[in-house]
């Protein structure tokens, strides 16, 4: 209280001086005591006014040794306030002040408060200190490491303030490091701040960093690994912040320790597609809008076919073709029990029985060889999975479906942009579908289209997505029987983006794929899956790897998950499905072919931004696990 007191003595005097040093700045010391006599009560006014109201605008609780610019702005607003009033108790004091108060007299007092008041809190803000305050700067301190700060968000920036404030740490901040291209370049607390994070060894090698301190609580788990990943590498010794989600997760226990966090997947999403969606939004036009038309006829070039429909996922997709195939309960349709369920279960949608014909062991597509001894009077269809991305053998089934009059329908979700003998998947049968869900060569977020040649059966799809109704149907008129299979043109937008990038997106993932076959090629016991002589283009959707039968997948699995690698057996055939055994009694042993694939194929982690360095990491540890089971 005493030091409020005080103080609210020194700004009485220090308004006081304002006034005599303005005046002396009007006169030049000429009339000074003439002028004195005259304005004296204005001066008491003044004295009296402006600590008052630097009182009651709060400036006096102020804690000056922390105060920010916000705080000096307002202390100027306070006195600006303050001269305000002083000026109207003039206009009161002094009715025809011409002679007796010259008015600059006002404006430069304030101006000279101004810098007297805001001066003395400058000091103040420099020199306070407290008992029991160390005057790091007269303390002699060891040599401080240098630090580099990973994030430059307001967690690093507050924890620059911290080592800049606690010297006696010994933790000098010399460089900031951040993903985001607005803030490289700069400099945050004279700091400077650098980027991206992958340019992390460099910096620290220039900067000579000793210690890394990562403070990004709010970044995804992989990158806090890759970062930590890349600190172990140099031999940096670092602390982290705890991340977020550990405060929504208490207890939950950390992923298994490995070199880098990678995921299974990852869709290759650019500023393009988020732009595309934010237009779509923009338009306020969300559903059957031009971004469906366009994508469309983006999907339907790619396949070289003639029309293309884009409904909500893949399994929409094949459930509309066995619609469109008038397939009734009752009716069999041929496909391969090696893939994923959808293959089967759009046939039990329409109470149709799946008939399953094993695979054909190197392609592990659908053997042709084996499909017309299926073919009974009741086969109405024949769904061709090309699994993996590798097309089916589709020329014998085409034969087999026009002797026996069957509509051959090509499941290609996982297929988009393969070739068969240099012809696009899709459209070679009667119709194909093509999906988007995220760890697809592409994607839409959720999403498919269906391609066809046949004009009639585009239509009965755009009628079967939209309720029933026909092209010409008026609202709420529906002629058949329909679903509301539609997509978002927010889904749409995105498409259209990845369709425009296709090729490229296949090509990278082409790259990825012959990092990991020349380095599998070291790893005895383990082998790339084959392409067939009739795959003119592979469409990798996952990178699929098979196992030696001394090589116990499920063992490698789980070995592999415990140094936090990512993968997956890929699949579990559909006959041998909980649902399936039960509904149709099938067992171990009916496929035998589709289940040796299924018990030694894993999927390793890919993504058409895979580097690879990351390939090697996969494909090191995956020599580790291999070998430690060949010599236990
Ligand atoms: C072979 C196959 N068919 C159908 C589907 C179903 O697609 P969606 O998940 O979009 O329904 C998938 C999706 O993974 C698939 O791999």
């Amino acid at each position: 209280m005493i030091r409020t007191w005080i103080l609210i003595g020194i700004d009485a005097l220090l308004t006081a001086a304002a006034f005599l040093v303005s005046l002396m700045l009007r006169f030049e010391f000429n009339f000074i005591e003439y002028f004195l006599r005259g304005i004296w009560p204005l001066i008491a006014v003044g004295v009296l006014v402006r600590p008052l109201v630097l009182y009651f605008s709060g400036i006096y609780k102020q804690v000056w040794r922390y105060a920010t610019m916000r705080d000096f702005l307002r202390l100027a607003i306070a006195i600006l306030t303050g001269s305000v009033l002083i000026a109207s108790s003039a206009l009161y004091l002094y009715p025809h002040y011409v002679t007796t108060l010259p008015r600059s007299i006002l404006v430069i007092e304030g101006v000279i408060s101004l810098i007297f008041l805001g001066g003395l809190r400058v000091v103040i803000h420099q020199l306070e200190r407290y008992p029991g305050d160390i005057l790091w700067k007269r303390v002699k301190l060891g040599p401080a490491r240098r630090v580099l700060v990973v994030g430059a968000g307001s967690a690093g920036v507050n924890m620059i303030r911290e080592l800049n404030d606690n010297p006696q740490l010994g933790l000098r901040p010399v460089a900031l490091i951040d993903d985001d291209p607005r803030k490289i370049g700069g400099k945050i607390h004279g700091i400077s701040v650098y980027g991206p994070l992958v340019n992390l060894p460099e910096i620290s090698q220039r900067e000579k960093i000793e210690a890394v301190i990562i403070a990004i609580p709010s970044a995804p788990q992989q990158t806090l690994q890759n970062v930590k990943s890349v600190c172990n590498s140099l031999q940096l010794p670092y602390s982290t912040m705890p991340s977020l989600t550990s405060f929504l997760k208490p207890g939950e226990e950390l992923p298994p320790p490995s070199p880098m966090k990678l995921p299974m997947s990852l869709p290759d999403i650019t500023g393009e597609e988020i732009e595309a969606v934010v237009r779509v939004m923009q338009s306020r036009n969300l559903s059957i809008g031009s971004q469906t038309m366009a994508f469309e006829k983006f999907a339907a070039a790619q396949a070289n076919a003639a029309h293309a429909v884009a409904v909500i996922n893949g399994t929409a997709a094949l459930h509309l073709c066995m619609v469109a195939s008038e397939i009734k309960p009752g009716a069999e349709v041929i496909t391969t029990p090696f893939s994923f369920i959808s293959s089967a279960n759009c046939i039990l949608y329409e109470g149709a029985t799946p008939v399953f014909v094993d695979i054909d062991p190197l392609s592990l597509n659908i053997e042709p060889g084996l499909v017309e001894a299926a073919v009974t009077k009741r086969t109405r269809a024949i769904i061709a999975v090309h699994v993996f991305g590798q097309p089916a053998d589709l020329d014998p089934l085409i034969e087999i479906a026009h002797k026996h009059d069957l509509i051959l329908i090509e499941d290609a979700c996982e297929a988009i942009g393969a070739e068969y003998k240099g012809r696009r998947v899709g459209a070679i049968g009667k119709a194909g579908a093509f999906a988007f869900y995220p760890n697809k060569q592409m994607t839409t977020g959720e999403g498919a289209v269906l391609v066809t040649n046949d004009e009639k059966w585009a239509d009965l799809f755009r009628s079967l997505r939209n309720q029933g109704r026909d092209q010409f149907d008026g609202w709420l008129n529906h002629t058949r029987l329909g679903y509301n299979y539609r997509i978002s043109e927010m889904n749409a937008a995105v498409g259209v983006v990845q369709m425009r990038r296709l090729d490229d997106l296949l090509a990278r993932r082409n790259e990825v794929a012959k990092e990991y076959e020349s380095r599998l090629k070291n790893i005895e016991g383990v082998s790339q899956i084959n392409i067939v002589p009739t795959t003119t283009r592979m469409s990798w959707f996952v990178y699929a790897v098979r196992f030696d039968e001394k090589i116990d997948r499920n063992k490698v699995l789980d070995l592999m998950a415990r140094r936090g690698i990512p993968a997956r057996p890929y699949f579990t055939p559909i006959h041998l499905q909980p649902f399936y055994r039960q509904k149709f009694g099938y067992k171990p042993g009916d496929f035998p072919n589709a289940e040796k694939a299924g018990e030694s194929i894993l999927a390793l982690p890919f993504y058409a931004s895979m580097k690879p360095e990351e390939v090697e990491v996969v494909c090191e540890n995956l020599a580790e696990v291999v070998n430690s089971l060949k010599n236990p």
